[in-house]
């Protein structure tokens, strides 16, 4: 089993790395915690295939387990969904001493921190991420949301969980789209902070898709590692956590505009990381070969390139994000593989030269 800390003075925590490690949860979390009310949240799923597995393991060990699933799908990421959760809450009798435990992907953990971060101002909170997606990103650093009809995750907070636990085998039973679309996100950490990762990738993408356990513990592990420094450093992303928005800041347009429908987070994200490359090759800051690098990478996944949406639409839904800073947009810009620079000194001049550029 592969542990990393993640160092948060108070608020410290351990994400656990293993095969079958949904088997025994209950076991490692009665440890450290005695038996409690326990509410448990998936999508269906998740449930059918894992439910029963988390739930047994926390029954045996004597928590009093209350199994709850949503609908799948980022639509169900709401306050009305969350006024259910509240419901449930209050059915199972939850108190502050209570846990809440997220078995699923990125909507179910995201609306599920946000309950456990709101219920009675916070009861303790266990992520179990199914995809990889969840595994590599949104179960790990505390953010929590839900979606608002003005925008996505943008009702939400900062809430640590108390661990997170990782199974390697949940990505066997993960459509292949799941999966590739996770890996936009491994890419984007080799780009940001590890050229190592990132020539690893390109090396053992077969064997990854392969679902090779030792490649994907280490492609895995290693994101991990890399979110855990930078959300050490800055937790409520006041400066340096920015650069996890590496492919964001377009990805985020992209999905915006066309209604959170017609991309998935990771397709949008690979189109923004060639974007934010463009960019910068527009100003001089990198050089051809990071882009070539990156594009052979996502060509290879099957992801796609670039977007027909036309560029003044772009551009406005780039100003609705809350990635803006004081009317200005962030842009997080590779320097070379394993370096990015945050900059709000892009124009939109250059955004319009890059957009209507063919790749
Ligand atoms: N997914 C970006 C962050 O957690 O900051």
């Amino acid at each position: 089993m592969k542990t990393i800390r993640v160092h948060l003075s108070s608020q410290s925590y351990n994400i656990l790395i293993d095969k079958g490690l949904l088997r025994h949860i209950g076991d490692i979390l009665a440890q450290e915690k005695s038996p409690c009310k326990t509410l448990l949240i998936t999508d269906t799923n998740v449930e059918r295939v894992y439910g029963g597995a988390v739930s047994e393991s926390l029954s045996r060990n004597k928590f009093d387990v209350r199994r709850i699933a949503l609908k799948p799908g980022e639509e169900q990421k709401t306050l009305d969904t969350a006024l259910m959760l509240y419901d449930a809450c209050f059915d199972h009798k939850l108190d502050r001493n209570s846990l809440i435990v997220a078995v699923g992907g990125g909507v179910v953990g995201d609306i599920s921190g946000f309950v456990a971060a709101t219920f009675m101002r916070g009861v303790p909170f266990i992520q179990v991420p199914t995809s990889l997606l969840a595994q590599v990103d949104s179960s790990i650093g505390g953010k929590v949301a839900v979606n608002h009809p003005k925008g996505k995750n943008m009702i939400g907070s900062f809430y640590q969980p108390r661990a997170v636990f990782i199974d390697t085998d949940t990505l066997s039973t993960l459509p292949a789209v799941e999966m590739v679309t996770g890996l936009a996100e491994v890419i984007k950490y080799g780009v940001i902070r590890d050229a190592e990762l990132f020539a690893f990738l390109e090396n053992t993408l077969y064997d990854i898709l392969q679902l090779n356990h030792t490649a994907l513990v280490n492609i895995i592990a290693t994101s991990c590692k890399i979110k855990a420094k930078v959300v050490e450093e800055d937790e409520k992303e006041t400066h340096l956590r920015a650069i996890l928005n590496y492919g964001h800041t377009i990805g985020h347009a992209i999905e915006a505009l066309t209604g959170y429908k017609k991309y998935r987070h990771g397709e949008a994200v690979a189109i923004g990381m060639l974007y934010a490359t463009k960019i910068a090759m527009e100003m001089g800051l990198t050089d051809s070969l990071v882009l070539e690098r990156q594009l052979s990478l996502i060509r290879r996944l099957g992801l796609p390139l670039h977007t027909g949406l036309p560029p003044e639409d772009m551009v406005r839904a780039l100003y609705t994000d809350k990635k803006t800073v004081a009317g200005r947009l962030r842009f997080i810009l590779p320097l070379k593989i394993g370096e990015v620079a945050i900059s709000d000194q892009v124009t939109e001049e250059i955004i319009y030269r890059v957009l209507n550029k063919p790749l």
